[in-house]
């Protein structure tokens, strides 16, 4: 099963709720769209919406709304014509267009995707906003604190629905762990340890020189805050998300220490996000070592979760009986002959326990994407703006942009009050 297959009643199913889930939507209010009455109430309706950006995402974003029977693509909007003419062949029904004005002064049009580079995304969800159309947009929100908060309160101004597109608020797997979080199964959550490594440059091929900083546009710091806009923003949502706190001082440091071809954003970033008592959330990335790949790792006192691997991990395990352990042992070959005196210390590195999957099986669907498209287009059809999804959003931006100037700044930040908003 993958995204494009899986419907709100195997959402629901894969979390272990029926669709009347009450216990469920008090928990996470964002996604009661999904609840059996309100989808009774929108079924009827098609949302009518431009997708401006027909880049990599703005075609996976498009994917999910042409099977989405309740979404009508009738705008293409991008200024690159081989990826505008790409996202044609996703939405071959759709106007095109390169100026995005021509899509907001449509008044039919009554909702707005933008999947363009980080530093346009202010002036095109201002405009949209303005204009009175539902928006989703995707992360991070903006490339400084100013415009983000800016967006912000242009969505409270204008009240319209404005979605960022923070999958994980949609993903089962998230949903069901911050759950069981909740419950105290892993006792007081002492630390958030986040990494997100790859092994590749970042670039893309480009055809001719001068389209250099347009196709590569993460790779300079005009356009991009590059690893903490584009990776870190999920991760540090998730720490928003389970303490309901913010951090009081951010300490980052990062700089270009592999991928020296010219690129002006770090390729190698750490930032730590200090809570009031202390406890810590940090964030790694490096882009030339893929080995660990992507976790959060939630440690609490009695155990441990990692959503991206889709499991969990007690502290104490259940001791194996006594001969067991010692056939065990000597299978994978720790003695060679039982020995009668175990060893005097324990190595403390990780143990070998495998964990329990948290949705009962491993992951099989990519991410929340497709939930958060289509609980999109349900909130737009209703009016209805979900609870905490912008202001969620708000701060993963904005503790994004806060780790990148301290890596800048060589320095600590305190949380600049001005920044924060009626929220946690
Ligand atoms: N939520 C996620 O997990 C996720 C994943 C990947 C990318 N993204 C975000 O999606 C956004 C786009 O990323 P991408 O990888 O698709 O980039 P991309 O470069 O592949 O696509 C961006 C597109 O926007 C077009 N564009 C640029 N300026 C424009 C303008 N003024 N008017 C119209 N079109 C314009 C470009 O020509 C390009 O086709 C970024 O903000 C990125 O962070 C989010």
């Amino acid at each position: 099963m993958n995204n494009e297959k899986i419907n709100r009643r195997d959402f629901l199913k894969e979390l272990g709720f029926t669709a009347g889930a009450t216990a469920l939507f008090a928990s996470f209010p964002w996604i009661s769209g999904f609840a059996e009455d309100n989808q009774k109430a929108i079924a009827k309706e098609k949302l009518r919406i431009g997708v401006i950006g027909t880049g990599d995402r703005g075609r996976f974003l498009l994917n999910f709304l042409v099977r989405n029977p309740k979404a009508d693509v009738v705008w293409l909007c991008d200024n690159y014509q081989p990826w505008l003419e790409l996202g044609q062949q996703i939405a071959p029904n759709a106007k095109t267009c390169a100026d995005y004005r021509q899509v907001i002064d449509d008044p039919t049009v009554e909702a707005i995707v933008i999947a363009t580079p980080l530093y346009t995304h202010h002036e095109i969800a201002i405009a949209a906003m303005e204009a009175g159309k539902h928006l989703f947009c995707e992360k991070s929100m903006a490339k400084t604190l100013d415009d983000t908060l800016d967006m912000y309160q242009t969505h409270k101004r204008t009240n319209h629905v404005f979605f960022v597109d923070q999958q994980r608020l949609y993903d089962p797997v998230y949903l069901k762990a911050i759950e069981m979080i909740r419950s105290g199964m892993f006792g007081e959550i002492q630390g958030i340890n986040t990494f997100w490594n790859r092994n590749g440059d970042w670039r893309r091929p480009v055809p001719s020189p001068e389209l250099e900083r347009k196709i590569n546009w993460r790779l300079y710091k005009e356009y991009s805050c590059g690893l903490m806009t584009e990776l870190a923003c999920h991760q540090i949502q998730v720490g928003t998300w389970i303490w309901r706190e913010l951090p009081e001082r951010i300490y980052g440091q990062g700089g270009i220490t592999f991928w020296k071809d010219g690129r002006e954003v770090e390729d190698n970033v750490g930032v730590m996000y200090t809570y009031k008592d202390g406890k810590r959330l940090t964030f790694s990335s490096i882009i030339s070592n893929a080995f660990y790949g992507l976790e959060e790792q939630i440690m609490g006192n009695l155990g441990t979760i990692e959503p991206e691997v889709g499991k969990y991990y007690f502290e104490k395990t259940p001791p194996m009986p006594g001969l067991l352990q010692m056939i065990n042992n000597i299978e994978k070959e720790i003695y060679s002959t039982v020995s009668f005196a175990g060893p005097s210390w324990d190595p403390e590195i990780a143990k070998q326990n495998h964990g329990e999957y948290i949705i009962g099986k491993k992951r099989d669907f990519l991410d929340g994407t497709g939930f958060t498209v289509d609980a999109f287009v349900d909130a737009a059809i209703a009016g209805k703006q979900p609870p905490m999804i912008a202001e969620e959003s708000y701060y993963a931006t904005v503790l994004s942009l806060l780790g990148q100037q301290s890596i800048e700044e060589k320095r600590e930040i305190f949380f600049p009050e001005e920044y924060r908003i009626d929220y946690l």
